[in-house]
């Protein structure tokens, strides 16, 4: 079998541009690949180490580019940060309440976690002015649903449409504790309130309508936070005033990124993969349950423990695959493995529908629409829905042009879908990958047979 042909290029703009040429008889996948480190599990660690008393050492930090947009803006507030060029990382804490006024706008990049979350540390900073921007995506992206609790709280915070767009001004206050119903399950609201909360006298109480992710909650109560969970009423509380201790930190590999490996194990035939060190955090993987569902042949080996964190190897076979209804509570669970799990249903017998998913509309970009008009592009069946996508599968894929729309998951997520294509992908923008996955199309070449 001859492998397929992979080339990059870059324009005089820094834009990249991947190309993906498939043997006319196909091609496999083999070999054992390790995913860089969990992209939220890298942001808190800088994060509670920033405000944390003492040193932090993280262990296999993400040297993507939305935690090093997290660790610029916690170097400006006065915390010491060894150089991201390891994945060993140093942060020297200056303690809770103790970050200095810096003396430009902190820019927030592509992330919207450092964003959102580093609002509720800076809103609790009484007396102190900080600016807080990002690029032209992060402007453009909701921040109301973080605004509007910490305004419950006392903050006050100015933008664009009614404070609900950065750049973002905050004259930092002491807040007052809220018990806050959450309309959205979302990690960021929850981490971003449980942050302000930290160095309030009182209780502080999150409520959301189905559990988001809880690496906020594991990693403050490594860091000596005193923090309730109520799994019943999907309520976490914090009591405060809190005391945090530097740490050693070990960052699982991110699953979201692992997915892109499982599902394309998963289609192309004759294929065989080992995605190791995987975090697998019952609140992450939605992705595993919805591709058992479509029938794909997914092992988890060598299951621990690390540092808090549940982590495994999983193997995958390919397998085919059938169609499957993703809705309700699992979606925060695999919120962002949307995209590449439409390209999963694309080579899947009958129809998958994918609803109780608007939240997609608001990340990095409008996921349910660029997914839809990418994969229509490559000649899938994909109607899009106001809250999800239709796919009907079996549809055999042509190479054509499409664009990440400098969405990282959506590159990722088209490159793969190439690898299924007759004749030749060229995936525009494709440099957005190094956001969450520096070196994603390096592990690709890897493992083509
Ligand atoms: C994240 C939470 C999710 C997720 C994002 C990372 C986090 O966002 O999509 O990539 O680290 O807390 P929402 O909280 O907006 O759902």
């Amino acid at each position: 079998m001859s492998a397929a042909v992979i080339s990059t290029e870059t324009q005089s703009n820094l834009s990249q541009t991947l190309t993906i040429q498939c043997p006319p008889n196909g091609l496999s996948l083999q070999g054992r690949i390790r995913v860089p480190g969990d992209k939220s599990i890298s942001h808190r660690a800088l994060m509670l180490g920033a405000i944390a008393q003492g040193e932090t050492t993280i262990q296999g930090l993400l040297l993507g580019e939305d935690p090093r947009s997290t660790a610029i803006c916690f170097q400006a507030l006065g915390a010491e940060i060894s150089e991201l060029n390891t994945e060993l990382v140093q942060v020297k804490g200056i303690g809770l309440g103790n970050l200095q006024e810096p003396g430009d706008v902190l820019n927030a990049g592509n992330s919207g976690t450092t964003l959102r979350l580093m609002l509720g540390i800076l809103a609790s900073h009484p007396g102190q002015f900080f600016s807080v921007t990002g690029d032209s995506s992060l402007r453009s992206r909701p921040m109301s649903r973080v605004v509007k609790p910490l305004q419950q709280m006392g903050a006050e915070i100015w933008g664009r449409q009614g404070n609900s767009l950065a750049p973002l001004a905050i004259q930092g206050q002491a807040l007052k504790p809220i018990h806050y119903h959450s309309p959205i399950a979302s990690a960021q609201v929850k981490s971003c309130i449980l942050l302000a909360a930290l160095s309030i006298e009182g209780r502080t109480t999150v409520t959301e309508p189905a559990l988001s992710r809880d690496h906020s909650e594991r990693m403050l109560r490594a860091f000596g936070v005193e923090l309730t969970v109520d799994p019943e009423t999907k309520s976490v509380t914090v009591t405060g005033p809190a005391q945090l201790y530097g740490q050693t930190v070990i960052v699982p590999g991110d699953i979201s990124s692992a997915a892109f490996w499982l599902v394309a194990g998963a289609i192309v035939p004759g294929s065989e993969l080992v995605v190791e060190n995987v975090g697998v955090n019952p609140t992450r993987t939605g992705i595993l349950e919805a591709l058992a569902l479509m029938g794909a042949d997914i092992q988890l080996e060598n299951q621990r423990e690390v540092a808090g964190e549940p982590v495994a190897d999983l193997r995958v076979r390919s397998s085919s695959l059938q169609s499957c209804t993703i809705a309700g509570d699992i979606i925060p669970r695999l919120i962002d493995e949307v995209p590449i799990l439409a390209v999963a249903a694309v080579f899947a017998a009958g129809t998958t529908v994918i609803r109780d998913a608007a939240e997609l509309r608001v990340k990095e970009s409008d996921r349910i629409a660029v997914m839809a008009q990418q994969l229509t592009k490559m000649g899938a069946k994909v109607t899009e829905l106001p809250d999800g996508l239709e796919i009907t599968g079996g549809t055999p894929l042509v190479g054509t042009d499409v664009d990440s729309y400098t969405d990282h998951r959506i590159a990722m997520s088209l490159a793969i879908a190439a690898l299924n294509a007759t004749g030749i992908t060229t995936v525009h923008r494709a440099e957005a990958a190094a956001i969450s996955y520096p070196g994603f199309f390096q592990s690709l070449t890897e493992i083509i047979h």
